[in-house]
């Protein structure tokens, strides 16, 4: 791989302030606000902040990223098919969770739901998250769609994997704003009480640790070895689309094995 040195420290920052951010959103939620119960009350609405943090973003970054690492590059693109959609699933099944915590905890305090711009652009997160995971399990598991059909949906996919984990990121400062102007009375936000300093850097750990799977996720030179191959037949043909020869190629190479580093030389050599 290129730049070795740089891609593993990318991902040990990525790690260690994913990792990071979940201790503080534990630690909000356990020391300065309720704790965590599933009785309809504030102890239930935090499970909201901690399954989003865990879940939607914590495993939906590790789930981007899995296809970059290059210890997983002599296992075959099936076995990393699954890692990678099993990952998503996981994180979908949290925020789901999430999202039935903060409407049983509005329905139980008889407080309105979906009023709030947080709230919208959330709940349409986490459908069009539904979306791509069916339509990624549609097109990229289910063996018999077409390769050209997989190749054409390629970069949609990548780009609205991308824009989601994005747009979540961002709904989750708005969320935390909110939390703060809420649930701080005496003193206030706008005070910087000890709890407002501590969550308004949890925010900024979460844009820290966006901007770092996106630049892992985007850099071309750190993907998996055959697709990268793919990558540069097609600049040297021209006239195509770039971005649907990585995938096209790399669907041919589904099978069930992990190879050893000698098959993977072989291949890519080829
Ligand atoms: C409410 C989604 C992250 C704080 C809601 C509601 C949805 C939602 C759909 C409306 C529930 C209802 O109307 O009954 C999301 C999604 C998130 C996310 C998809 C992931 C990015 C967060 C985070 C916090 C938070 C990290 C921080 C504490 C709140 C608060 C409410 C709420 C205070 C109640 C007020 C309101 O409805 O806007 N969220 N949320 N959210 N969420 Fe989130
Ligand atoms: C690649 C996001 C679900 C199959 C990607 C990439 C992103 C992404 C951002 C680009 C990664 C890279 O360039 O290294 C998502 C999200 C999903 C999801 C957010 C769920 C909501 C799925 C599912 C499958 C799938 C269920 C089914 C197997 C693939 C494949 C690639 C890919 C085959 C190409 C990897 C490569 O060759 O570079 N996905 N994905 N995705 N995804 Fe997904």
């Amino acid at each position: 791989m290129e730049n070795l040195k740089q891609f593993l420290f990318a991902l040990s920052a990525a790690g260690a302030v994913g990792f990071v951010s979940i201790i503080f959103v534990l630690r909000w939620v356990l020391y300065f606000k309720e704790g965590l119960d599933w009785n309809g009350g504030l102890a239930e609405f935090n499970w909201h902040p901690v399954l989003v943090v865990t879940g939607f973003i914590f495993l939906q970054g590790t789930a981007i990223i899995v296809y970059r690492l290059p210890w997983t590059w002599q296992c075959s693109k099936l076995m990393m098919k699954f890692i990678h959609a099993g990952l998503n699933l996981t994180a979908f099944i949290f925020a789901v969770i999430a999202m039935v915590a903060v409407f049983d905890f509005h329905n139980a305090a008889k407080i309105p739901n979906m009023y709030s711009l947080h709230s919208w652009l959330g709940l349409m997160a986490v459908i069009l998250y539904g979306l791509q995971l069916v339509l990624g399990v549609g097109l990229y598991l289910i063996p018999v769609t077409p390769v050209a059909w997989r190749a054409a949906f390629m970069p949609i996919h990548v780009y609205s994997g991308l824009f989601l984990f994005t747009s979540i990121i961002a709904v989750a400062l708005m969320g935390i704003t909110e939390k703060l102007i809420f649930g701080l009375a005496n003193p206030k936000y706008k005070d910087s009480p000890p709890e407002a300093i501590f969550v308004n850097v949890l925010g900024l750990l979460l844009v820290v640790f966006g901007a770092l799977i996106l630049w892992i996720a985007t850099r071309a030179s750190w993907k998996r070895p055959s697709d990268q191959i793919a990558h540069s037949l097609h600049t040297n043909r021209g006239s195509e689309d770039n971005s649907k020869g990585g995938p096209a190629m790399s669907e041919l190479e589904d099978g069930a094995n992990c190879e050893t580093d000698g098959d993977v030389r072989k291949r890519n050599s080829k």
